[in-house]
């Protein structure tokens, strides 16, 4: 391998949210979806250059950024978008949140499917909407959409909005064709928008799955589809702030633009650059952190599934292990991992309680170490 993503880095002393929650501990985290290893080198030097440069001015989407977008969409997926459909946004949450804001009058429901990543939930209400779920069902060890329970929440009383989010956080579920064609004709048939939050999109784990974005299936789907993608996770640059929404329906596109005047503020230079050395240099990069993190998957998916009570279904996509630990029959499980030394997120904050997710976007020896102190915690037991 040319990166080394066994190299250790020292997160302490940088005002990492997801190390200073364990500062001055002996405890690993392993909560929030960042991942411990550096951004690529082309991306490093590109911000480096950015910095000796020395003014952080207001900046204009560089040259050739929307043009390598457009390109990368369509040679990944034969998704052809044009220009002006492209809006960028200083993040994916805050786009979820303009979404809610635009569809709908203020009575109407959104709906979101559960366990979900958790700002999902606040969206709705933040912008004045009543927020419904409905639950995934599992089959054949994989978590999927329950569209007999979405078609009748949808009928049930007036739904503005689904929003979805391909690939599944948590869980990894990477949705099929098949899965996305029946999504798009249950909301056209209801007239409701669908905003596809794709930001995992870049990190699908298994070679023979494919992420396809919503929008581009049909032109039914293209019409009533607002998609948010980033470069954030995949090249590990979540604290920079640059994301992308993909708005085909000029109507709609009017709708978010004038909500998010004066509001939104604009991508900064350092995520704008990033971004674009990240989707025209860092391919290699990629394909090597994807088969890290592969192996890094396996490892957690063996190692769970033999521990007691704990139960891991196959991850297609991400760095996130949704465990189901309700066979450990324990009361705060994430409790009792921060005392074996491991920091997990609550499944309860995702609306699933009994479940823990671990993120294995980590050096391998420090995911063996924090696997370790969970088996030998059960084993103590
Ligand atoms: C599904 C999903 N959407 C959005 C985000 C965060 O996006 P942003 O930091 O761009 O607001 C995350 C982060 O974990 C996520 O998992």
């Amino acid at each position: 391998m040319k990166y080394n993503f066994d190299e250790i880095i020292n997160r302490t002393h940088t005002s990492s949210m997801k190390w200073e929650e364990y500062k001055g501990s002996d405890i690993i985290p392993m909560w929030v979806a960042d991942m411990d290893f550096k951004a690529p080198p082309p991306v490093l030097d590109t911000l480096q250059q950015s910095i000796e440069h020395g003014i952080f001015g207001y900046t204009l989407i560089p040259d050739g950024l929307n043009e390598i977008i457009i390109e990368n969409l369509y040679v990944l997926y034969k998704w052809k978008i044009e220009k002006e459909w492209l809006l960028w946004t200083p993040g994916v949450v805050s786009a979820l949140n303009v979404a809610c804001a635009v569809c709908g009058r203020p009575s109407d429901k959104i709906v979101t499917t559960t366990p979900v990543y958790p700002p999902f939930f606040a969206a709705p209400s933040n912008n004045g909407k009543f927020l419904a779920t409905v639950p995934m069902v599992e089959i054949n060890q994989r978590a999927t959409l329950d569209f007999d329970a979405l078609e009748k929440e949808f009928k049930n009383s007036s739904t503005s909005l689904f929003m979805f989010c391909s690939p599944y956080n948590p869980g990894g579920t990477v949705f099929t064709n098949q899965e996305i064609n029946r999504l798009v004709e249950l909301c056209a048939e209801h007239n409701v928008i669908i905003c596809s939050d794709e930001i995992h999109s870049d990190l699908i784990l298994d070679r023979d799955k494919h992420h396809i974005p919503t929008a581009s299936v049909s032109k039914t789907a293209a019409k009533q589809t607002i998609t948010l993608m980033a470069p954030s996770k995949t090249y590990n640059i979540p604290g920079l702030g640059a994301s992308f929404t993909i708005i085909p329906d000029e109507n709609l596109r009017n709708k978010i633009k004038f909500r998010m005047r004066g509001i939104v503020p604009e991508v900064n230079l350092l995520g704008l650059f990033a971004a674009k050395t990240a989707y025209t240099e860092c391919h290699e990069w990629l394909e090597q952190l994807i088969s890290y993190l592969g192996k890094n998957r396996n490892i957690v998916y063996s190692k769970i599934n033999k521990m007691p009570g704990c139960r891991l279904n196959p991850i297609e996509s991400t760095y996130l292990a949704w465990i189901d630990v309700r066979g450990t029959r324990l009361d705060d499980p994430v409790a009792f991992f921060e005392k074996a030394g491991v920091g997990l997120s609550d499944g309860k904050f995702f609306g699933q309680k009994g479940f823990i997710r671990l993120n294995f976007g980590c050096p391998r020896s420090v995911l063996q170490e924090g696997l370790k102190r969970m088996e030998n915690a059960l084993g103590k037991r």
